[in-house]
């Protein structure tokens, strides 16, 4: 094997080096050829110079010699010149061509053919030539007419030796190609070097990584995160991660076979899905979209899956059957990402279906979200003391955005039959009818994701008969529990005229019969077996998130809530001082991490409440100072799932004390994540959460000295007792899963008989 990985390099890196050589080569040849003809052509010239310059000074002399008639001035003349520099010889010739004299070095060869040059030389500037005499040597003959006032009294040819031109060429071609040879060899040994560093080492270990992640540890760090198989790294870990979650599917749906078990699973609800529809098309409407694309300072864009329950549940559903989330475009960069139909495919590491996404100006949310939603309707439903507001210009803006994202689910149905809409939370109360006027022949469902208070309490809303009136368009309206069924329904009763069935839990009126059933939502719940290396040592990831915090403490607790007002942070800080006031042991042995995900802070009771969370831990912290714990330890940022996972599973307790909460989704997150069966849940009997969870510690979190025992009563409580709780808590969330709430919500939307209307928009 190795020995073939070796030939397969030693094959590549020729395959790479070869062309290289040949290149370098090629191109120092070029080179070397174009540097010798320019030395040949500058020598040749200058010693054609220096024999013209030569000659031409002794023309006169000859030409007085010759006029004169004086032989032995002549040879003399002759004598004294004829041996400079490279010079072999001179000969001067009378007119007809016969020899007046000759240096005696000359040979007849030579002389014979200097006389036939210069014989046919007529250029009063003279002429050149270069002969080859032999082997290696080469002569160069000089010949030029010498003139009297009379006439042509002759000529005379200078003979220089030209060899060393041809020496110096030959020694340049000799050096010129030692160094291409040299350079070529450089090149080469590099190359070979290089490929070896860069592609052995680099393949040898991305292999190795690639047959972990082969053989099922999918959460293996890539080695070449930044390098140039980054991309194929990439798509080697996503393939990984598909193939991973293929087979714990698969392992579990064996599993659950072999056991008779009737669990929900993202396979089962995907054939359930698939099943129930009948091909039809899957269509979500949230305000908050599942993926938020933003610019970073370093100009890239990164995607946020923001901190919202709605998000958790519904994606499993819309993966299901490549179904559109239609949501509000509110990331920076979100523009920049969709196609001109303003659709993006998401998840962006696979994507499996579409996003739509909506813009709305500033004064669309401004008047929709901030004001109308969570000024208005969010302090409504839950009864946390906080006064809802109730402005004509956000009713408006509400009415608006609900007619904008009608607009445009209509437009995304087009060209679908018996299309299923699931419509998302208090941001749409509107939107159920006004779908339900333009495709009758859609099956509507809303789950409010948030509690339903009594007719009392909602009748303080001046557009309470609107809202009904939109929410009763859908064919099912689904909320977490039952008591805010009946809530739905009383108000329902009181505010319209309508035919409450509270048999059948249904609501007729104008013809069209309205659904109302509780759904309590629920978490993914992972198999520990499938989360890799997160579930491993519990107490090796305490160890290191202590030494992160910068605290050594005995006792961990955590929290995690968007920064909201209902969702009792305050109250949980106080109890926690009070446990301190009465239990001093617990001073210096316990903190308690609260990850707070900054929320809606455009609206000032919650900028407010950020403020006052701060000064809160602020000041219980200066209150029981210790150099190796804080009391709290305030995170305020949001996490992704995974980041918080690793705190679930350190901590002792962790506490909800929601003062009013549809169902909240952190009390199930916790249990599912301790598959040591170990911790406390302290939850507040104000969620819809402590219906399902009753081996929680169940608090008021209103009473702060109930909330201070219970926590005393956690950090006391055996391990036995622990797992009794957790066991039980866990079977729950296990089988009543976020697939199974899912499953159960479009089974229910399915069975109902939708009537046909004759004709259906196209
Ligand atoms: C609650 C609501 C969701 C909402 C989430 C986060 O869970 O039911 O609809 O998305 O809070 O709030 P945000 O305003 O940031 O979407």
């Amino acid at each position: 094997m190795a020995d073939q990985d070796n030939n397969s390099l030693m094959r590549l890196s020729l395959r790479l080096v070869a062309p290289l050589v040949l290149s370098v080569a090629v191109v120092s040849l070029i080179f070397a050829a174009y540097q010798v003809r320019t030395q040949d052509r500058t020598m040749r010239r200058d010693l054609e110079r220096r024999a013209e310059v030569l000659g031409q000074s002794l023309q006169d002399d000859f030409e007085r010699e010759i006029s004169a008639k004086t032989p032995a001035a002549l040879h003399r003349t002759i004598e004294r010149l004829g041996h400079r520099d490279h010079i072999l010889g001179i000969a001067v010739f009378d007119p007809l061509g016969n020899p007046l004299g000759s240096s005696a070095g000359l040979d007849f060869g030579i002389l014979n053919r200097a006389e036939q040059f210069a014989g046919a030389c007529s250029s009063d500037s003279g002429c050149h030539e270069f002969i080859d005499a032999g082997t290696s040597a080469q002569i160069h003959i000089f010949a030029l007419p010498i003139r009297s006032d009379s006439g042509l009294v002759g000529s005379l040819a200078l003979v220089s030796d030209a060899s060393f031109i041809q020496e110096s060429t030959r020694r340049m071609w000799r050096d010129t190609l030692v160094h291409a040879a040299l350079q070529t060899l450089f090149i080469t040994l590099l190359a070979l070097v290089m490929t070896r560093w860069v592609f052995r080492e680099t393949i040898t270990r991305v292999a190795g990584w690639m047959r972990s992640l082969r053989m099922g540890k999918a959460s293996a760090a890539p080695p070449d995160r930044s390098g140039i198989l980054a991309p194929l790294t990439h798509e080697a870990t996503q393939m990984a991660h598909s193939l991973d979650a293929a087979r714990a599917a698969a392992d579990e749906e064996a599993r659950l076979r072999e056991a008779g078990e009737s669990m929900w699973t993202a396979e089962r609800l995907r054939v359930s899905v698939l099943g129930k529809l009948q091909n039809a098309a899957l269509f979500v409407v949230s305000n908050r979209e599942p993926y938020l694309h933003v610019r970073d300072q370093d100009g890239s864009i990164r995607t946020i899956v923001p901190a919202s329950g709605v998000v958790t549940a519904l994606e499993p559903v819309v993966l299901a059957c490549d179904g559109t989330w239609i949501a509000h475009g509110a990331g920076n960069a979100d523009k920049e990402v969709v196609d001109k139909n303003d659709h993006v495919r998401v998840p962006p590491d696979n994507p499996h279906y579409t996003l739509r996404r909506v813009w709305l100006s500033k004064e669309e949310e401004d008047g929709y979200y901030y004001g109308f939603s969570n000024e208005g309707l969010w302090p409504l439903c839950h009864i946390a003391h906080t006064r809802p507001l109730f402005r004509p210009d956000d009713w408006l803006q509400y009415q608006r955005v609900n007619e904008k994202f009608a607009k445009v689910v209509v437009e995304e149905l087009r060209g679908t039959e018996s299309p299923v809409v699931l419509v998302q939370d208090y941001h749409f109360a509107l939107l159920p009818r006004l779908i339900k006027e333009q495709r009758p022949d859609a099956r509507i469902a809303i789950f409010w994701h948030i509690p339903w208070p009594n007719p009392e309490a909602f009748r303080i809303c001046p557009w309470q008969r609107e809202l009904l009136n939109g929410l009763l368009g859908a064919d099912l309206i689904g909320f977490h529990v039952q008591a805010h069924c009946n809530n739905f329904l009383e108000t329902v009763d009181r505010a319209l005229e309508a035919n409450t069935d509270w048999d059948r839990f249904a609501v007729s009126r104008q013809g069209h019969q309205t659904l109302v059933r509780p759904f309590p939502i629920s978490v993914a719940y992972a198999d520990p077996r499938h989360n890799g290396d997160l579930h491993s040592d519990r107490a090796a990831t305490r160890r290191k998130i202590l030494a992160e915090l910068g605290i050594d403490v005995r006792y961990l607790g955590v929290g995690v809530d968007r920064v909201d007002y209902t969702k009792g942070i305050l109250e949980r800080f106080w109890a926690i001082e009070r446990m301190l006031d009465e239990h001093p042991y617990y001073q210096g042995e316990f903190s308690f991490v609260q990850i707070g995900a900054p929320s809606r802070t455009n609206i000032k009771r919650y900028s407010d409440l950020l403020v006052e969370v701060r000064e809160e831990a602020q000041r219980i912290n200066n209150k029981y100072k210790s150099a190796k714990a804080k009391p709290i330890i305030l995170l305020e940022r949001h996490h992704d799932h995974h980041e918080i996972e690793r705190f679930y599973r350190a901590a002792d307790l962790c506490l909800v004390t929601s003062l009013h909460d549809g169902m909240n989704l952190v009390a199930k997150e916790f249990v599912a994540a301790r598959d040591d069966e170990r911790g406390v849940l302290i939850l507040s009997a104000f969620t819809g959460a402590a219906r399902e969870l009753g081996d929680a510690l169940v608090v008021n979190p209103y009473d702060v000295e109930q909330l201070a025992g219970a926590i005393y009563t956690a950090l006391n409580m055996g391990p036995d007792d622990q797992e009794k709780r957790m066991a039980a808590m866990r079977r729950i969330v296990r089988e009543n899963n976020i697939y199974r709430w899912a499953g159960n919500l479009v089974t229910a939307l399915s069975e109902i008989r939708i009537d046909k209307p004759e004709k259906v928009e196209a």
